[in-house]
């Protein structure tokens, strides 16, 4: 280095610290802002502004094979507005003062990270947080998240990813809120609010990314990177409106997919990225394409060359190229040959500046890059609290003969068996973002936390059974002996997280290995025994589902999760999830769930020729979409209308009665689902619209009231556009999950008959 340069980068270190100090004194008083964006792009070179179009992954990628870019040298090139997988307050830091005062403009960067279910503090996956019909809940989990990851100097979400399935063979369920539309959009717009805060300037704010835009889960054969071939009618009621919900919530960012629209890729898909996100939902914030996604366009057979890719995705509305490259190496070339108008590349660094401008990144680039905020916030004891509780309330009680749960907490012989029993990784999930496993509380140590407390004396053996993939004769012999000799047994079944997430699809949902051998030879016993599931989508347990007397759906709960399932098998608290996705009883019966449409030959509860269904399996699911079971009962009464009559524009309000008639205290999820008798195209059998939450104590009652809006009437109709129909009769049908439902009537009457008939 040379004697000047030695000083140049002596006086940065020093003054480092007052970058961003230096930027407000010399923005103060000048133009509001909004033109400190316009100032900007008025002096940046074509280069500059392509390197604002570049997201560049650091070291911890893991989902593409395309990480090649040393992040520093991306930096100082100018061709890298935009990093991901780079955290930790110092080192984003140092990035941040690299781009500041180390390149000609000195714009600081946008900094990435997929933070799907908690930063350090991980929470239960997505699809379980979605069993808890908390949105709160699921909310509160979100700002916690962006105050973890934001202090580790992140300002942009991947997340939350609202791609809806039907298809639990498809891994990436695990990431969604399951498979109504209506809940994902609810979920989504709680997660957009956790993730961006009351202003998205706040240090403990970042922007969130939205993905997978469009259609990502509409898989052909659960098959991952696949697309479906999906009419506009399932485009528009399944798939897009937990998208829409979350651009109405504010969300800043969208993540173009990987896969086909109408055979067009959603990286290049103008129709859905410029028609019908900007034009017809009016979003204003940038769009990222999935992890290498622009360069694929040649793959996908839809671009012949990487320029035709570059062409293609940036003139589609694909602001951000996520480290495919191809931008920073086509673009300019594309302007210069005018195949690229420089008003679209002004029109998309403008708004990437805006959103740093939002961020508050110019006033202060290191707001979120302070290592003492992040010492205080990451991994905080209030956080771990707040992820148990949201992990009891994501727990489904699939099944509970004879009150086998909770099991006595006086107890004296547990034991705890199974491969998912002590596995911490596994307790985590698949896409737990810089979550450790060593924080993790296993299953097996929840239980010994929690009888240590109420049982000292409790005597606990454990067993893994052998591996998820294989349990040998004398592995399974070792669990059974510990087994024999206990008071109550604890098996811990499932997926190991990996077969789950990304690139994880299955084509069989059985438990894997030998571990339905394990629990037959287990259950053989007759021991009060309880399964444990751990897995991110619904599994095919048919078999477990006969023999086992207690299952609990524990999906992967996180860095409390352990703790949270033993304090639901000991009674300390009460399980109170309601399944967000409906389990099949066999893989040929997928797609399988409740909002379907009808059929002219329906399936009676009986099998009879020429109706709906299979000859082998019956039309019913093992356990339906909204079951899950609590220690208590309740009885709802009918579904009441305060007004039996809705108006154009008008709500009604229906009220279920509830009563908790068991022993224990126990909160009712009352769900309010509704079917349009008679429509131009024929409705599902039922539409979620609706639910609350009832908490009761033994005998206690109370009302559920559930608002119902001429909106949640409204379908695509054949002519293009979402309303509600002409008029008629919708069935309100009401229940604690989606199969048993009691039934009224509301009459919907858009125009006064009265007055019409009286002209
Ligand atoms: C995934 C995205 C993710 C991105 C960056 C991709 O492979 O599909 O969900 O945000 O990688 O990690």
């Amino acid at each position: 280095m040379s004697p000047v340069s030695r000083v140049r980068s002596l006086v940065r270190r020093r003054l480092a610290p007052l970058a961003g100090l230096a930027i407000a004194v010399l923005c103060a008083g000048q133009a509001p802002a909004g033109s400190r964006v316009e100032d900007l792009l008025a002096k940046m070179t074509l280069e500059e502004k392509i390197g604002q179009l570049n997201l560049v992954s650091g070291h911890h990628a893991v989902t593409g094979p395309y990480t090649r870019s040393d992040v520093r040298s991306a930096i100082l090139k100018g061709e890298a507005g935009a990093l991901f997988n780079v955290y930790g307050a110092e080192y984003t830091r140092g990035l941040q003062e690299m781009a500041v005062w180390q390149t000609r403009l000195g714009i600081p960067l946008l900094l990435g990270f997929d933070v799907l279910h908690g930063y350090r503090t991980i929470f239960p996956v997505p699809l379980a947080q979605a069993a808890s019909w908390d949105l709160e809940a699921i909310e509160q989990s979100e700002r916690i998240s962006a105050t973890e990851a934001s202090a580790a100097g992140v300002n942009w979400i991947f997340s939350p990813m609202v791609d809806m399935s039907r298809d639990p063979r498809w891994g990436r369920v695990v990431e969604g809120a399951g498979e109504s539309a209506w809940l994902g959009s609810r979920i989504a717009e709680a997660r957009v609010r956790g993730l961006q805060g009351k202003s998205l300037a706040a240090a403990d704010s970042v922007a969130a990314c939205v993905k997978h835009f469009a259609a990502n889960g509409a898989t052909e054969g659960g098959r991952e990177y696949s697309g479906g071939d999906i009419s506009e009618r399932a485009l528009r009621e399944t798939q897009l409106p937990p998208f829409k919900a979350s651009v109405e919530s504010g969300a800043r960012c969208i993540m173009s997919a990987f896969n086909a629209v109408d055979g067009v890729p959603g990286v290049a898909n103008d129709r859905l990225l410029r028609d019908i996100l900007r034009r017809e939902w009016g979003f204003r914030g940038i769009v990222v394409s999935d992890f290498g996604a622009v360069e694929e366009l040649t793959v996908h057979g839809v671009a012949d060359t990487a320029t035709d890719a570059a062409r293609q995705a940036f003139r589609a509305g694909t602001d951000i190229d996520m480290e495919s490259r191809t931008y920073v190496s086509q673009l300019a070339a594309l302007v210069r040959s005018n195949a690229v108008p420089i008003s679209e590349i002004d029109d998309a660094v403008r708004r990437i500046l805006q959103l740093k401008e939002d961020l508050g990144l110019f006033e202060d680039p290191y707001r979120r890059s302070v290592p003492a905020r992040e010492a205080s916030l990451v991994g905080n004891g209030s956080h771990f609290d707040a992820a148990r509780t949201l992990a009891e309330k994501s727990m489904v009680l699939l099944k509970n003969e004879r009150n086998t749960l909770p099991f006595p907490i006086a107890v004296k012989r547990v034991a705890v068996i199974g491969p998912l029993a002590d596995a911490k990784a596994d307790t985590l999930g698949p896409w737990a973002a810089n979550g450790q496993p060593e924080d993790a509380v296993t299953l097996l140590g929840g239980i010994r936390r929690v009888l240590k407390v109420m049982a000292e004396d409790a005597d606990i053996a454990f067993s893994s059974g052998g591996s998820i993939d294989r349990s040998s004769p004398a592995d399974i012999a070792a669990a059974v002996k510990i087994a024999a000799r206990a008071d109550v047994v604890v098996l811990a079944l499932g997926e190991r997280s990996t077969m789950s997430g990304e690139s994880a699809s299955r084509a069989s949902l059985d438990l894997p290995g030998d571990q339905m051998a394990l629990a037959r030879a287990v259950l053989a016993l007759g021991k009060p025994t309880a399964v444990v599931l751990f897995n991110g989508r619904p599994l095919t347990i048919e078999d477990l589902d006969k023999e086992a007397p207690a299952i609990l759906e524990a999906w992967y709960p996180g860095s409390a999760g352990g703790l949270a399932a033993a304090r639901i098998l000991f009674g300390l608290a009460e399980p109170q999830g309601r399944l967000p996705m409906t389990f099949p009883r066999s893989v040929g019966q997928i797609p399988i769930y409740f909002d379907q449409r009808p059929t002219g030959r329906p399936a009676g509860d009986q099998p009879k020729p020429y109706t709906t269904g299979y000859q082998d399996v019956g039309p019913r699911p093992l356990y339906s979409f909204g079951h899950g079971l609590t220690y208590t009962s309740f009885f709802l009464g009918a579904p009441r209308l305060d007004q039996p009559v809705l108006k154009q524009g008008g709500a009604v309000t229906v009220s279920v009665d509830v009563m908790n008639t068991g022993p224990r205290t126990g909160t009712a999820v009352v769900q309010l689902y509704i079917r349009h008798k008679v429509a131009k195209v024929s409705r599902p059998v039922k539409e979620l619209k609706g639910f609350a939450r009832v908490t009761l104590p033994p005998g206690g009652v109370g009302v559920a009231k559930i608002p119902l809006a001429e909106g949640d009437l409204a379908f695509w109709q054949p002519e293009g556009r979402f309303a509600p129909p002409e008029g008629g009769q919708i069935s309100v049908m009401t229940g604690l999950d989606s199969d048993q439902l009691k039934a009224t009537v509301l009459e919907y009457q858009p125009r006064d008959v009265t007055r019409q008939a009286s002209n």
